[in-house]
């Protein structure tokens, strides 16, 4: 068994408890948090052990009455892999804590690259990171765009992509960010973050983003146009992508017409949070013209990244092959294809 913990227990760091929990060759041994607030009294109620994440914390812990069952250090003499799901920028320092530990670590996509010098996509990447004490899984859009385009690469070569992403403006439980009657660039200026941070985990690719924010909570929406190496058809491309693990194609014609659509397939099938982990491909928009291709896809920002932190786990501690990882993973979590 692969002992995890979680260091941080928000949007994402609850997700992954609960994939590790589903996990039948790992313990979660525990989490950590700063507020002593209704997600330590959920987390409680699932049989979850919680940890103060400092100090400053386990004092408010005592003072709401509490009892945790440590600190943090205390949480990583337990573990083989802590899993950072503390707010972006917190890596560096927490990367110090964990080196000093001697515990191998997970970071997110808030982070730099530079952080652990290699980022992680299950499918792009995962031999690279048999064995390595620290990876970053990229972020949400990141993470979508690595899967379609390793599709395309590998079954037809890329000569250049290009997307424009329409990012949603918070988390459902961020009811401090907006905005709520705007669209905002950002950033203005080009390219977006995205495309630089795909080529950190596919290496030379010739990938352009932009990207702006709009008022909605569950899903980023990115539209692509990608200029192919080989010639190929709308069907072909279709297979492509109905092959590659993690994606799901959806029609409009079945009524997908637009996000809510697909956050309301997940409630109607019971998925726990309605938390999609594929990324969501319109099989009615992939289109090609030419040499280029052309698609919308939708991303749920909550999930797409809880299964790579999986297999990131079976990854750096070198107990199992990507193909192993990739189906315990799936079928744990039961990903879907359509
Ligand atoms: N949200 C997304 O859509 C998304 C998608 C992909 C990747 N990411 C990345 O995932 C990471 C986490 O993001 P998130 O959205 O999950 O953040 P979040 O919802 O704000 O949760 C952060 C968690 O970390 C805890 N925390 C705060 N300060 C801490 C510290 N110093 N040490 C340890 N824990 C601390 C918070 O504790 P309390 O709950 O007690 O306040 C909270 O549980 C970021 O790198 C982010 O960029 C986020």
């Amino acid at each position: 068994m692969i002992r995890v913990g979680v260091n941080g227990y928000g949007t994402i760091g609850r997700r992954v408890a609960d994939a590790v929990l589903m996990q039948k060759d790992m313990e979660l041994v525990g989490v950590t948090k700063v507020h002593p607030d209704y997600r330590v009294e959920t987390a409680i109620k699932k049989g979850i052990d919680v940890y103060a994440a400092n100090e400053k914390a386990l004092q408010s812990f005592r003072n709401s009455g509490y009892n945790v069952k440590g600190v943090l250090d205390d949480l990583l003499k337990r573990v083989d892999v802590i899993v950072d799901c503390s707010p972006e920028g917190n890596g560096p320092q927490n990367k110090l804590i964990y080196e000093a530990s001697k515990v191998r670590a997970i970071f997110q996509g808030g982070e730099d690259h530079e952080l652990t010098g290699l980022s992680f996509v299950a499918q792009c990447n995962y031999d690279n990171a048999r064995g390595k004490n620290m990876v970053r899984v990229v972020s949400c859009n990141t993470t979508a765009l690595c899967r379609i385009l390793n599709s395309l690469s590998n079954n037809f070569g890329i000569y250049r992509a290009r997307a424009v992403l329409a990012r949603r403006a918070a988390d459902p439980d961020e009811t401090g960010k907006g905005p709520i009657d705007a669209v905002v660039l950002d950033p203005a200026t080009v390219p977006s973050h995205h495309g630089p941070d795909v080529q950190s985990v596919m290496g030379n690719i010739d990938v352009v983003t932009m990207a702006f924010k709009v008022p909605t909570t569950h899903m980023h929406l990115h539209s692509l146009i990608v200029s192919l190496k080989k010639k190929a058809t709308r069907e072909e491309v279709i297979e492509a992508l109905q092959k590659e693990p993690r994606t799901m194609l959806v029609e409009s014609k079945l009524g997908f017409k637009s996000t809510s659509s697909i956050v309301d397939m997940a409630r109607e099938l019971s998925s726990p949070r309605n938390d999609i982990h594929e990324a969501v491909v319109w099989k009615d928009s992939v289109s090609t013209v030419e040499n280029e291709v052309y698609m919308f896809m939708a991303v749920h920002q909550e999930a797409i990244v809880v299964p790579e932190n999986v297999d990131a786990i079976r990854a750096i501690t070198a107990s199992a092959t990507k193909e192993e990882s990739m189906s315990m993973t799936d079928s744990s979590l039961g990903i879907r294809k359509f």
